[in-house]
């Protein structure tokens, strides 16, 4: 196409040259904006309609082409073109192709910059209701695992190294808090998605008398964006979006190295299903857990993202630069991304196996109850730094001798503290150890089984809302 077709080609006397006529092209990652860009053009005709613009005849064959249009490429049938350079041209041309002169009114008090940062608006407030599903089920599966395991023990680590026995469900509540916190974020990231920057047209807004607050109602905005200039500039929203993106993929990487060290054959403690992992071509006995493993990779290229996005904005000045095109693919990739792994998580809690006895017996070797026993001595009138001076013999003890504090005699325990009494072997168990942590937030078998009745309750209220 020579520049006197392009819709801008009237100052131009030298057609665009063909590498930069590719290398400025949009099309082949913006027409995901397809239909979104025909919702916004619809909305944009209807107010023009009724601010006395267009005729109603005008609007009708607008809104009749642009469903048509929108048909074709639901179809594949719509015939896409670089010379074009992006979805809004390629989309305006059809139907000025379609419809002859009244094509070219839709246009009327309105930019390419307004209508890309609605339309980018419009896709994202949807991708982030469909990633709230997904969260949502995630949740739900995490719960239902963690009413099964509620009563199981395992150790809880700290620096990997067993700490204090808890209980699975507890365990698995945590994965489930950290989720709540990332549907809080991008609930509160999908308000300042949701405000309109149609009608700032390029940048100082125009001289038609728009009735943007009527758009924006059109299109579910919440508002029209206050100031022309940064309607069309901000980018703040995608920058936001791929912080919340960043966090959750942070959490699914965390869940996916702990999937993924229990699933190995000195942990034990879960089996992946063969569906979800892959074999080795050379190691016949290797199951691997790609599917963690690959979360875990993926998250690098989230957080990637987030850093491009805000380098990208750093030195723009006010208002719209040709660098903002450069959003898209990052943003695309991030929306991607997470659902992909959201899926795949959501697919996979429910079908893991869970070896509850592996799980026992590691915290069986860790010495885990040894702070229940210095509790038990404060209890007793020990100050808590004598207490852990003593449990530290204790555990050396046990250690030296190859037993479990559990297995040490009354006799031996008390001539560090001669008022420990029999009820002290209760504690030692892992039972009476996890048991004992019953308050608010406690891994307490109980107290669980509250925070998931409590849990289930918030998560039916959300999806509700
Ligand atoms: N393809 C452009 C983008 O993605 C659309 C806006 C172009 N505006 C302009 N003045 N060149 O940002």
């Amino acid at each position: 196409m020579s520049s006197d077709q392009k819709p801008w080609s009237g100052r131009f006397t030298e057609s665009t040259d063909a590498f930069v006529e590719s290398f400025t092209a949009s099309v082949g990652f913006d027409r995901r904006l397809a239909r979104h860009d025909i919702q916004g053009s619809i909305a944009h005709a209807t107010m023009l309609a009724r601010i006395g613009v267009l005729s109603e005849r005008e609007l009708k064959a607008l809104v009749e082409g642009l469903e048509t249009i929108r048909g074709e490429i639901e179809r594949g049938e719509f015939p896409w073109s670089v010379e074009l350079e992006d979805v809004h041209m390629n989309i305006e041309a059809r139907l000025t192709e379609r419809l002859g002169e009244v094509g070219k009114k839709l246009h009327t008090g309105r930019s390419r910059n307004d209508q890309v940062a609605t339309d980018l608006r419009l896709y994202l407030r949807e991708e982030i209701d469909r990633l709230q599903g997904e969260l949502r089920r995630l949740q739900r599966a995490l719960l239902d695992l963690a009413e099964r395991e509620a009563d199981t023990i395992m150790p809880g680590f700290t620096h990997l190294q067993v700490a204090q026995p808890i209980t699975f469900g507890h365990h698995l509540m945590a994965w489930f808090e950290m989720l709540a916190r990332d549907r809080a974020r991008l609930t509160d990231c999908r308000r300042r998605v949701n405000r309109m920057p149609l009608g700032a047209a390029a940048l100082a807004g125009t001289s038609f008398p728009l009735d943007r607050h009527y758009t924006a109602e059109l299109l579910g905005f919440e508002a029209p964006a206050a100031n022309s200039l940064d309607a069309v500039a901000d980018r703040d929203f995608a920058i936001e979006f791929a912080a919340c993106a960043s966090l959750v993929m942070m959490h699914l990487s965390r869940f996916s190295e702990e999937l993924i060290l229990w699933a190995s054959a000195p942990f034990g403690f879960v089996e992946l299903p063969d569906a979800f992992c892959t074999g080795s071509s050379i190691m016949p006995q290797k199951k691997n857990p790609d599917l963690p493993e690959l979360v875990r990779g993926k998250s690098g290229r989230v957080f990637g993202h987030l850093l491009g996005l805000l380098v990208l904005m750093k030195g723009q000045p006010l208002a719209y630069n040709k660098d903002n095109q450069e959003d898209k693919e990052p943003l695309f990739d991030t929306v991607d991304t997470l659902k992909d792994c959201l899926r795949a998580f959501a697919d996979l809690v429910p079908k893991l196996q869970v070896r509850r006895e592996a799980m026992y017996q590691a915290a069986r070797k860790g010495y885990a109850t040894a702070t229940d026993l210095a509790d038990y001595l404060v209890r007793k009138g020990v100050p808590f730094r004598d207490a852990h001076e003593i449990v530290g013999r204790a555990v050396r003890l046990a250690i030296d001798t190859g037993r479990d504090l559990a297995e040490l005699s009354l006799a031996e325990l008390r001539q560090w503290c001669p008022a420990i009494e029999a009820d002290v072997f209760e504690l030692l168990t892992l039972e009476g150890s996890v048991r004992a942590r019953a308050h608010f937030g406690g891994t307490a078998p109980d107290r669980v089984r509250d925070a998931i009745r409590q849990a289930r309750e918030q998560l039916g209220e959300d999806s509700e809302a």
